[in-house]
């Protein structure tokens, strides 16, 4: 199965994804993550992502989808969180699964408030070693400032200070939700309101991955 996870920044689909993954056996693909590993490894890629992602740009197409393509056909099902996140990034993922002669099975698309959105960014914390999540009001380390997982510090992503979010909601409404539009028009897109605890948005998108129907 290939299911590509939209919804603006904060939505929650890596926390979901994350546990889906767990829950299904299929491949969490986030292009963040990959990204933020590139950064934290200082490769070329990094070093030329990480202007972009401070800042709450997006990295350019091209190196974005040169890092996907090869993962896209895993045999064990992908869940794709944060690609595609332009026009050009979803035409080319068409053209991968085209040729490979496989089909994206469902588009969910995770919807909740702006206010809300800034609140999750807001209190996001994440290790800078490990890079395991946390959030300060719902799932903050044991320990204030230490990660649960290796001890590392907790930090602030780079890309959650206030004028970052700003812009990452303004790049999402430019660029992102014309990918929204662009699967509305060829299939069926599943709409999952993403408030309540994750507990319950996790029921949520269980519920509409096994129906297959658009859900809310
Ligand atoms: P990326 O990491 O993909 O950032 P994003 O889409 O902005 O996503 P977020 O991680 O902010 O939000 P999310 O929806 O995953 O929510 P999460 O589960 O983390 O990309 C970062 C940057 O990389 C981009 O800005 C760009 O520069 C670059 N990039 C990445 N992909 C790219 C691409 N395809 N093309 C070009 N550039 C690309 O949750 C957020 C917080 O909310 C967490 O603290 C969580 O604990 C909390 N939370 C989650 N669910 C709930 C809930 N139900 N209730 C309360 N709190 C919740």
């Amino acid at each position: 199965m290939r299911i590509v996870l939209l919804g603006p920044p904060g939505a929650g689909k890596g926390t979901q994804a994350r546990r889906l993954a767990e829950s299904t056996g299929m491949t969490h693909l986030s292009t963040g993550d990959m990204l933020r590993s590139e950064v934290a490894s200082g490769t070329e890629l990094g070093l030329l992502a990480k202007k972009f992602m401070d800042s709450g740009e997006l990295v350019p197409d091209s190196d974005i989808i040169a890092m996907i393509q090869q993962h896209i056909a895993d045999p064990e099902g992908v869940l794709l969180d944060g690609f595609p996140r332009t026009l050009v990034q979803a035409k080319s993922l068409d053209k991968a699964l085209d040729h490979a002669n496989l089909p994206i099975d469902q588009v969910i698309h995770m919807s909740v408030n702006t206010d809300e959105l800034i609140r999750r960014l807001s209190s996001r914390v994440v290790c800078k070693e490990c890079q395991t999540p946390y959030n300060l009001e719902v799932d903050p380390p044991v320990k204030s400032g230490v990660c649960d997982q290796c001890a590392g510090d907790v930090i602030v992503r780079d890309d959650d200070r206030p004028d970052a979010v700003k812009n990452r909601m303004k790049v999402y409404e430019e660029l992102t939700a014309p990918v929204l539009d662009y699967y509305q028009l060829h299939r069926n897109v599943a709409e999952v309101i993403a408030t309540g605890t994750p507990d319950a948005v996790f029921a949520k998108l269980s519920t509409a991955i096994r129906s297959g129907a658009p859900f809310n």
